[in-house]
């Protein structure tokens, strides 16, 4: 008995302590005088992240909505037991990522990966925290440059060609209907391999044996986002990051790429070929700076991920929104038909700046954020205005989310914002609702997206050349969810459309 009561007791003592573990810090933000949502245990402010029922961009776009009105700037939440910041204000959201950078340097993805066992994903610039930042976004945008992407114009018109015959060749073989997502991720394979390491890749031919390239692809951005949602969880204990620790990226495709990086320089050399691509850009880099064959690599890797995935996925959901609202696809289609020169091409100044299909790219980009929050940490204490007359101190490694899905979604500035309208966007409206602070596309600020000009060429040259050639027609009345699951947002399962060849 006596034993019975004895364990009962220790129990209530362990109940007890895991129990003030877990909300010690809750009155964090009451004691500051900055309002929010009352936290749960274990859960906080943003259930989904323990839930993992729904992405996170919804719960905080939940809480933006209840509090945008109620003269808070920002509000308090916790990340199951941590406190943070949500920004509830657009002013505020261009004050830390654009005019106060100097105290939010910082990413919070920097806080993903592993510095002690992995040496590829801490170089990706998203990544890399303030004391190394600087560097490695400087070597990268070098090969990213506007006169570097403009001559990467003839390089992906080439895969445009092929994604044509690709089409023509699959809808031969397995009828007009294809899926949206592989096709385009098929198509961004081969851009950046042809673009970063002079490689085909041999994606866009109609093969069932399993594609080598792509395949690692898939496998790197899997396992990450497996550790962004490990690290969102060991939000409740971090010594478990250390302790269980782990890298972003699998071992297996870090040597796979370390090994083609190697042999693409090789080869390259060999060759005396000085095609002016992201390669060579390397390799004039490591005579300048002596760079090493890991930061070669690891720059390779960040152009890589990025224009594979991000910009396949704004491709693939551009085309399927064009698929479901003809209106839009045939008026963008007239703007193409219209601007092309004697050759039926488009030159890399005309592509770029067709107006309609720019409204298009950011209609898509708003409706289905792909990075759906900005979340910066406090490099250098500041204060901030929670709301008139309150400031709040900000110490250093508080971490700010600023819910880009949320702002972007906001039904009083973008009414109905689940229906793809891009007239939104006429004059010049993207611009403006960026400077106030509505609109954040490629993110904003020192840390807006370095590959954003080799994305808008990759994905506008790929829809141009398919609504060039195809009439697009959405399949079934399926009304495709968001994906819970995915870091990128996007939505969840097939997007099919059916490919109907156009007579010219
Ligand atoms: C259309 C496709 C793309 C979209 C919508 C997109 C969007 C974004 C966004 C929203 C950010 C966050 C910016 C911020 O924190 O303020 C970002 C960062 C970044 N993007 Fe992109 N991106 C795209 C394509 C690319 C491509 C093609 C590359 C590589 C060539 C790239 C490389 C990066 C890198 C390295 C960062 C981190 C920058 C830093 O923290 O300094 N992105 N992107």
């Amino acid at each position: 008995m006596a034993a019975c009561i004895f364990v009962l007791f220790l129990l209530s003592v362990i109940v007890g302590l895991i129990y003030l573990y877990l909300s010690w810090n809750f009155n964090f933000w009451k004691k500051r005088g900055v309002k929010g949502p009352k936290p749960k245990l274990i859960f906080g402010s943003i259930p989904s992240i323990v839930k993992r029922n729904r992405n996170l961009a919804f719960d905080m776009r939940d809480l933006y909505e209840k509090y945008k009105k109620s003269g808070e700037r920002f509000i308090g939440i916790f990340m199951t037991r941590n406190p943070q910041i949500l920004v509830v204000n657009p002013d505020l959201a261009r004050e830390i990522l654009v005019t106060n950078f100097k105290c939010f340097r910082d990413n919070e993805p920097a806080l993903w990966v592993n510095n002690n066992v992995e040496e590829v994903a801490p170089r990706n610039p998203f990544m890399s925290g303030s004391a190394k930042w600087k560097g490695i976004r400087s070597e990268v945008i070098g090969g990213l440059s506007p006169s570097r992407v403009k001559l990467a114009h003839p390089i992906v018109m080439e895969i445009c060609k092929k994604l044509i015959n690709f089409v023509r060749a699959s809808s031969e073989k397995s009828g007009k209907v294809i899926e949206l997502k592989n096709l385009c991720h098929r198509y961004t394979t081969e851009v950046v391999a042809d673009f970063v390491w002079g490689l085909n890749a041999d994606t866009l031919k109609i093969d069932d044996s399993p594609n080598h390239m792509y395949n690692m692809f898939k496998q790197m951005l899997e396992k990450s986002f497996l550790k962004i949602s490990f690290y969102y969880l060991t939000g409740l204990a971090p010594l478990l990051r250390t302790i269980i620790g782990g890298s972003f990226y699998p071992e297996e495709t870090d040597k796979f790429f370390t090994k083609i990086q190697k042999d693409a320089v090789e080869l390259r050399l060999q060759s005396k070929n000085d095609r002016p691509d992201f390669l060579n850009y390397l390799i004039q880099l490591q005579e300048k700076k002596n760079i090493s064959h890991m930061d070669m690599v690891g720059h390779s890797l960040t152009v890589l991920l990025d224009a594979f995935e991000t910009t396949g996925s704004v491709m693939a959901h551009t085309l399927y929104y064009l698929a479901s609202n003809q209106t839009a696809q045939n008026k963008l289609r007239a703007e193409i038909m219209g601007s092309l020169d004697e050759n039926g091409g488009l030159s890399y100044e005309n592509l770029i700046e067709l107006p309609y299909l720019d409204q298009c790219l950011h209609e898509t980009i708003r409706i289905v954020t792909l990075i759906s929050v900005t979340s910066r940490i406090c490099s250098e204490e500041t204060y901030l205005e929670v709301r008139e007359d309150h400031k709040v101190k900000i110490e250093p490694g508080m971490i700010v989310h600023v819910p880009t899905y949320s702002f972007h979604n906001d039904p009083d500035v973008f009414p109905n914002p689940e229906e793809y309208i891009p007239e939104r966007f006429d004059n010049g409206r993207a611009k403006e609702l960026n400077q106030k602070g509505y609109f954040f596309p490629f993110g904003d600020g020192p840390r807006i997206c370095v590959g954003m000009r080799l994305g808008q060429l990759e994905s506008k040259a790929g829809i141009v050349e398919i609504l060039k050639n195809f009439h697009l027609t959405k399949i079934g009345d399926l009304v495709p969810h968001i994906d819970p699951s995915s870091f990128i947002l996007g939505l969840a399962g097939d997007l099919l459309v059916e490919f109907e060849p156009i007579q010219h």
